[in-house]
């Protein structure tokens, strides 16, 4: 398969492994660009930009295809040192950035200058809009069945994704609810030009995250997911579990009082509890409705080529079968 995103990447399929925080290290990273894809290491799960560095170094030992690093920018008063990660970017070779949340305009010339392009992730065509008004070279059309942070609007790919083809001239993805050849069909379908996974490429062998989270992943189904964070409008969509649940409570108990120290216990540096140790109720942790939708934990090659051969039969024998 051939798209303006295999173009731009120089990957084989269209197929990207979102940034994920304590998931997306680099044998993640490594596996998907080993199976074609583009593999993305979370800048922000390195402690220092001198960690990352590391970290990219690692990944180009694991493999020499292309693979991007995400970076996010969090709405809080005292940024991480977000020059010295678009430093190690750079230096480290790395062409494609992901960037997601706040507005990524300040580090654009200094990417671009370099030769990296921008993927920006937007949960709103607004957003998009802005994003390609700004110079970013593609968008991420997260929608609200996406695990992690969906944005406040609620509108689901089956509305999200044909609006931004019809307002948006840089090529986008589809990211949010997408798990195997089906959903990669229907968004190209809708207009996209590849499509971003999150939650499926977790439950995948090489993922570096417990089996207890592999495992929850699978055993969960489309109804497991909460949205918490709602009143604070920093919404997140996590699985539930018992430190959810307790979270929730909290939430409808003090309604609009609710502060983000009222929760700092359920999403205050849980991740390397769950991700690493696997106590999975340890606090909330980002999950898509997708979950739904995954049964097993294949290679990240299986799963893509699955993908792809399943693609090639919808298109070739369903589709052109109903003409
Ligand atoms: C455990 C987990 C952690 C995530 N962490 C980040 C992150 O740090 N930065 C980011 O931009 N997106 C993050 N995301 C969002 C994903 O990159 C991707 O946009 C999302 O998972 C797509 O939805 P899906 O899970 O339905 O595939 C995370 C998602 C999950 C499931």
């Amino acid at each position: 398969m051939k798209t303006k995103i295999t173009e731009m990447f120089g990957i084989q399929h269209p197929i990207i492994q979102g940034g994920m925080h304590f998931v997306g290290f680099a044998e993640l990273a490594a596996a998907v660009s080993n199976a074609g894809g583009l593999g993305i290491i979370t800048g922000l799960t390195q402690r220092t930009p001198a960690d990352l560095a590391n970290e990219i170094a690692r990944c180009h030992d694991m493999t020499d295809k292309p693979f991007g690093v995400n970076l996010t920018f969090l709405p809080i008063v005292q940024a991480p040192d977000y020059p010295g990660y678009v430093k190690a970017i750079i230096e480290g070779g790395v062409k494609i950035v992901e960037t997601a949340g706040n507005n990524p305009q300040e580090y654009l010339p200094a990417l671009k200058d370099a030769g990296v392009k921008v993927i920006h992730k937007c949960t709103a065509v607004r957003h998009a809009l802005k994003a390609q008004k700004i110079g970013c070279d593609a968008a991420s059309i997260d929608g609200f069945e996406c695990g992690g942070h969906p944005g406040e609007d609620d509108i689901p790919n089956m509305i999200l994704l044909p609006r931004a083809a019809d307002e948006l001239e840089i090529p986008f993805v589809a990211s949010g609810g997408m798990a195997d050849a089906r959903s990669l069909v229907a968004s190209l379908a809708m207009g996209a030009e590849g499509m971003n996974m999150g939650t499926r490429f977790i439950a995948t062998k090489e993922a570096p995250v417990h089996e207890n989270v592999k495992k929850a992943i699978v055993a969960a189904s489309e109804l497991d997911t909460r949205l918490i964070m709602r009143p604070l409008r920093n919404t997140e969509r996590v699985l539930a579990n018992e430190a959810v649940e307790r979270l929730l409570e909290k939430e409808r108990r003090l309604g609009k009082d609710l502060k983000f120290d009222d929760i700092m216990g359920e999403v205050a540096g849980v991740y390397p509890r769950i991700m690493t140790e696997g106590d999975m109720d340890a606090g909330a942790w980002s999950c898509g409705m997708v979950a739904g939708l995954i049964n097993d934990i294949p290679t990240c090659k299986e799963l893509i080529d699955r993908i792809m051969s399943d693609a090639e039969a919808l298109i070739s024998s369903r589709l052109s079968g109903v003409l």
